[in-house]
C-alpha cells in the first residue's frame, strides 16, 4: 500500500490501560464508534472503520489477542500478530485511538470472574469449542466497559458472536448499541477473515467452495458430503435464524461463515 503524507496523521496509540483511562475521561461531547479486534486486520475490518467513522466524531478500536476465548492452545500460538502492519492500515483509514492492552492488565483477577451466558453459548460454535463464548463475553464486557463507546461494531460472519453480544448488552443493560456490518468478501466469495492468512494458495481456492455450497439449494447433510469428498473436516452445516450457518477445517484453519438463508 503507498502510503502519502497526510495519511500519517498522528493516531493515538494507546498500551497502558490506566492511560486510556484517563485519556476516555477528557472526551466528552463527541460520540464514539468502537471497533473490537484481534489484529491482523483486513478489509473487513477496515469496512467497519468506514462505518463508525460515517456515524460518530470519535473512532476506537482495540487490538487484543484474547487468551481466554481460545480453546485451542495450538490456534492461539499460531493466530496472525501483525501490529506494524495493522497500525499502518488504521492510520491510513484516519482512526483515532488504538488501544493495545496487555494481557496482565485485562486480566488483573486471572480470569476468576467472567461472563457466562448458559443457552445459545452452547450450540453450534459453542459446542464445538468449549469456554470460547464466556472468554469473548468476558472480554468485550471489559472493553466496552473500558472504551464506554455509544456504538460498538461488529461483523455479521461471526454471526453467534453477534447475537450473544447483543444478548449481553440488554441484559445487562450496557449503554452502547451493538451495530451489526455485513460480511465482507473476496472476489471468489469467501468471507474475509484473519485465519485466511494461514491458508496456501491452493487451500484458498478450495476455501471458495465451502461459501458457494452454502449458497446452494442442496441440503444441509448434501452440503456435508460434498464438503467433505473436497476434503474439508465439517463441524457443523445448519439452519437457524434465517440463516445457513457454517463451520469446517481446512488442513487446521478453521473457517466459519453464513448467509441469509429463508
Ligand atoms: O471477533 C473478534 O475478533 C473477537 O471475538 C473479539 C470480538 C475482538 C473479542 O476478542
Amino acid at each position: 500500500m503507498l502510503l502519502k503524507p497526510e495519511d500519517f496523521l498522528p493516531m493515538n496509540i494507546v498500551t497502558e490501560l490506566n492511560e486510556w483511562v484517563s485519556m476516555r475521561k477528557k472526551i466528552m461531547n463527541q460520540s464514539i464508534g468502537f471497533i473490537p479486534t484481534m489484529g491482523n486486520l483486513h478489509a473487513g475490518h477496515i469496512s467497519l472503520c468506514e462505518r463508525s467513522k460515517r456515524d460518530n466524531d470519535i473512532t476506537v478500536v482495540s487490538i487484543f489477542v484474547n487468551p481466554t476465548q481460545f480453546n485451542n492452545q495450538n490456534d492461539l500460538k499460531h493466530y496472525p500478530r501483525t501490529l506494524p502492519e495493522d497500525i499502518e492500515k488504521l492510520t491510513h483509514a484516519k482512526v483515532d485511538y488504538l488501544f493495545v492492552p496487555n494481557a496482565e492488565d485485562m486480566y488483573q483477577d486471572n480470569y476468576e470472574i467472567k461472563v457466562t451466558e448458559t443457552e445459545l453459548s452452547h450450540e453450534l460454535e459453542g459446542e464445538h469449542r468449549p469456554g470460547h463464548f464466556n472468554g469473548m463475553l468476558t472480554v468485550v464486557l471489559k472493553l466496552l466497559n473500558l472504551i464506554q463507546a455509544h456504538k460498538a461494531y461488529f461483523g455479521e460472519k461471526d454471526y453467534q458472536q453477534l447475537l450473544l453480544v447483543k444478548k449481553m448488552v440488554l441484559s445487562l443493560f450496557l449503554p452502547t448499541e451493538i451495530m451489526a456490518c455485513e460480511t465482507i468478501r473476496n472476489e471468489k466469495g469467501l468471507a474475509l477473515s484473519s485465519r485466511n492468512s494461514r491458508l496456501n494458495d491452493e487451500q484458498l481456492e478450495m476455501a471458495a467452495h465451502f461459501p458457494a455450497l452454502l449458497h446452494s439449494h442442496l441440503t444441509d447433510e448434501e452440503i456435508i458430503t460434498q464438503l467433505k469428498n473436497l476434503g474439508f473436516k465439517v463441524d457443523y452445516i445448519v439452519k437457524k435464524w434465517q440463516r445457513r450457518l457454517g463451520a469446517v477445517y481446512l488442513g487446521d484453519v478453521r473457517l466459519i461463515d453464513n448467509i441469509h438463508y429463508i
